[in-house]
């Protein structure tokens, strides 16, 4: 029995996590895997029951289940509490709790969803990119200084920081990533300005040395932006630092049409953490019309990463690719001619392929 802690957290994240687990346990039953959820709190959920963002309870039990899903965190309703409170400090500090220092996040545009893309079809169709981001380094981690007054004016910082052990490990899991996909890698960095990423190039290229097949390029990120942009169809694995890669992927996510659409896997030594890209949408709240599809395919990730279930993954992600071509769409893709699909009917159509 494999035991998966549910978090759904605030804004659309139980309406996702709700569809996600639909799709799951249909999958589980046809592959016959025993899955065990059990769900607990985190983000504003956990702020307004227990005071605080992330309690103990929920990390006790992330550490010791086989997997996490995750819906997602935040909202303007916690705006205004003090930094260290805020919801986004669960999953950070789950991310650290776990030690999952490397965050998965899978691009690709199949040519059917091409169209949906703000750039053009044939700049789009077929790209396929992994982003690898270095998740629990950085500026993310590093130490802050909260605004306060010096020498009479409000000042504030965060530092940016990196050691080489830490670079070592991302960049080894983006070339061992390369090896199954086209061998090539693109490592992200501003080393014409930042000592830490003049470290991180350094360390790189001495990691990609082991790795013979594959082929090892450079990349400042502000053109990184900007050839993610005109060529996605050049990358194959990008990898970068915490700051660059959350940045550079919610780009990369809207390459296919819509962030809703986009899955991720956190990994490191222990537990997995799986949760869409994208954040807990405020505004679409409860109105059940949010895209489950990235929920659910990174229940395929969880499924194909932490439960070593591959055949059971690519059934959903099948399922998906079915029920795209069919033509269902949720609200965020929807046009005229299209099958209009609420979030749990997005499930069900996908459930009913598996
Ligand atoms: C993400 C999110 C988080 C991040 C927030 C919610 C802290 O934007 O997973 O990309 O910045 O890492
Ligand atoms: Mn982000």
């Amino acid at each position: 029995m494999k035991q998966i802690v549910v978090i759904p957290g605030d804004g659309i994240g139980r309406e996702i996590t709700d569809a996600a687990i639909l799709v799951l346990k249909k999958a589980a039953a046809k592959h016959n895997i025993e899955l065990a959820f059990s769900e607990y709190d985190a983000g504003g959920a956990a702020i307004d029951k227990f005071g605080e963002p992330l309690p103990q309870a929920t990390i006790d039990a992330a550490k010791a289940a086989d997997a996490v899903l995750l819906g997602a965190v935040g909202g303007p309703k916690w705006d205004s509490v003090a930094p260290h409170l805020r919801p986004e400090r669960a999953i950070l500090g789950l991310r650290k709790a776990l030690g999952l220092f490397a965050n998965l996040r899978p691009i690709s545009v199949p040519a059917s969803l091409a169209e949906y893309s703000p750039l053009k079809p044939e700049l789009v169709s077929g790209a396929d990119i992994l982003i690898v981001r270095e998740l629990t380094g950085g500026i993310y981690f590093g130490e802050k200084f909260e605004a306060q007054e010096v020498d009479g004016v409000m000042t504030a910082w965060d530092k940016e920081y990196y050691t080489r052990p830490e670079i070592e490990r991302i960049v080894e899991l983006a070339c061992q990533a390369a090896q199954k996909r086209k061998g090539k890698v693109t490592s992200v960095d501003k080393s014409n300005v930042l000592a830490s990423s003049r470290l991180w190039r350094k360390t790189a290229h001495e990691v990609a040395e082991k790795y013979p097949d594959v082929e090892l390029g450079d990349m400042y990120v502000d053109n990184a932006a900007m050839q993610l942009a005109s060529n996605p169809k050049g990358f194959d694995v990008l990898v970068t630092s915490n700051l660059f890669g959350d940045i550079l992927s919610d780009e990369a996510a809207v390459i296919g049409g819509s962030i809703g659409m986009m899955p991720s896997a956190s990994m490191g030594k222990g537990t997995g953490l799986y949760e869409p890209i994208h954040g807990s949408a405020p505004d679409i709240a409860g109105m059940g019309i949010a895209n489950p599809v990235g929920t659910i395919l990174s229940a395929a990730m969880m499924l194909r990463y932490s439960l070593d279930e591959n055949e059971a993954a690519e059934t959903i992600e099948q399922a998906v690719e079915a029920v795209l071509a069919d033509g269902y769409r949720t609200a965020d893709l929807y046009r005229e001619g299209m099958k209009k699909a609420s979030t749990m009917e997005m499930a069900e159509a996908i459930a009913a392929k598996i």
